[in-house]
């Protein structure tokens, strides 16, 4: 049977990922509550619907920052996913350009940027992480900026890794036939196995940068040109900071429940990053989203967009580019269908009348 909800993606995806990789990408952190907790707050969060609306065809379709996109759905910058389908990156670029959907390439991905360029016909943005070594990160912005990627987003959540319990058990660490694809050398092998250990947390220790400041980002915005967001605000002071840097947008996450385990479940921060930000640069939201309703929660609370995380990885797993295609389609009809059961036929109409919360 075809899948016909992302959920069913996820049986299925873990027959056919090794366990300890299937491990790394469903892992939270420590007890794993903001990981529950972000699909739970969308399930106590109520649809006040209107009726009589006249919505005929809902209209999905929105500009963000400047880019024309088919709906508000976005892949979320994800690691390795070489680990997910042999061909990784390259085949989430081309099935969320084929439905219209705007990828976000990780820094850890198992496919160079300039290939997953080459296979994308959709937008693309780049996570950065900001290295301890400067020239690094600009070496790698510099490749973004020339790939035709259209905005930088630093993840500012992760001074360290998160302590993800199952990926110390099984000794994570890429496997030998992958590597990072963006470096050369060291950065591309380093901390490949750690019995006992993260291989990722050894890496993030030795490379990334634990020190950044709100200074690190203006020098990130001084040595590009590419609109710059961050991802990893939870709360009204650092969406002030943000909004006072400059950045063009935020994305109100907790990073997959991966990074500070109790942190509130991105849904619930999102409107007092919206009432914040007050509009003076975009919100976006990530964690939890796995239905129209949700996508449709998260715009009615002031975001302009969603990622979507895990379920691309399962979808991709399944059906590679196809499957990714199918997911993201799934998800954007669902959408669609919720703003014609809701009395909202374009996102404009959708706002905060239409959400009661617990
Ligand atoms: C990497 O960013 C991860 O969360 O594993």
């Amino acid at each position: 049977m075809e899948p016909i909800n992302l959920f069913d993606y996820e049986p299925l995806a873990r027959e056919r990922v090794d366990p300890v990789a299937w491990d790394y990408y469903q892992s939270g952190a420590n007890d794993e509550v903001t990981l529950r907790e972000n699909r739970r707050a969308f399930e106590r969060i109520r649809l006040r619907p209107r009726v009589l609306a006249g919505v005929g065809e809902p209209d999905t379709r929105l500009t963000l920052l400047g880019e024309p996109l088919r709906s508000p759905i976005l892949v979320a910058p994800m690691a390795y996913q070489r680990m997910a389908h042999d061909e990784g990156e390259a085949a989430m670029a081309r099935g969320a350009s084929a439905a219209g959907a705007a990828m976000c390439v990780s820094t850890m991905a198992t496919v160079s940027l300039e290939d997953v360029a080459l296979a994308a016909e959709g937008p693309l943005w780049f996570q950065l992480y900001v290295y301890r070594d400067r020239a690094v990160t600009e070496s790698l912005v510099r490749r973004a900026e020339r790939a035709g990627y259209r905005a930088l987003v630093v993840t500012v959540d992760m001074p360290a890794v998160g302590r993800r319990e199952a990926d110390l058990r099984n000794g994570f660490g890429l496997p030998p036939h992958l590597s990072l694809a963006n470096f050369a050398g060291a950065l591309a092998e380093e901390g490949r196995v750690a019995p006992g250990e993260s291989a990722l947390s050894i890496y993030a220790a030795h490379q990334l940068d634990p020190s950044l400041t709100w200074e690190s980002i203006a020098w990130l915005r001084s040595v590009t040109t590419l609109p710059v967001l961050l991802k990893g605000i939870l709360t009204a002071e650092d969406a002030a900071l943000a909004v006072a840097h400059g950045v063009a947008g935020v994305i109100v996450s907790n990073h997959g429940g991966r990074q500070l385990d109790g942190v509130a479940p991105s849904i619930e921060a999102l409107p007092e990053v919206v009432e914040t930000v007050a509009g003076r640069c975009v919100v976006l939201v990530d964690g939890g989203l796995r239905r129209g309703t949700d996508i449709l929660k998260a715009l009615a609370l002031g975001a302009q967009a969603a990622l979507v995380g895990r379920p691309m990885l399962w979808a991709l797993a399944v059906d590679g580019a196809a499957g990714v295609e199918r997911a993201v389609t799934l998800l954007r009809e669902e959408l669609s269908l919720a703003m014609a059961l809701a009395g909202r036929p374009t996102l404009a109409s959708i706002d905060r009348s239409l959400v009661r919360l617990p």
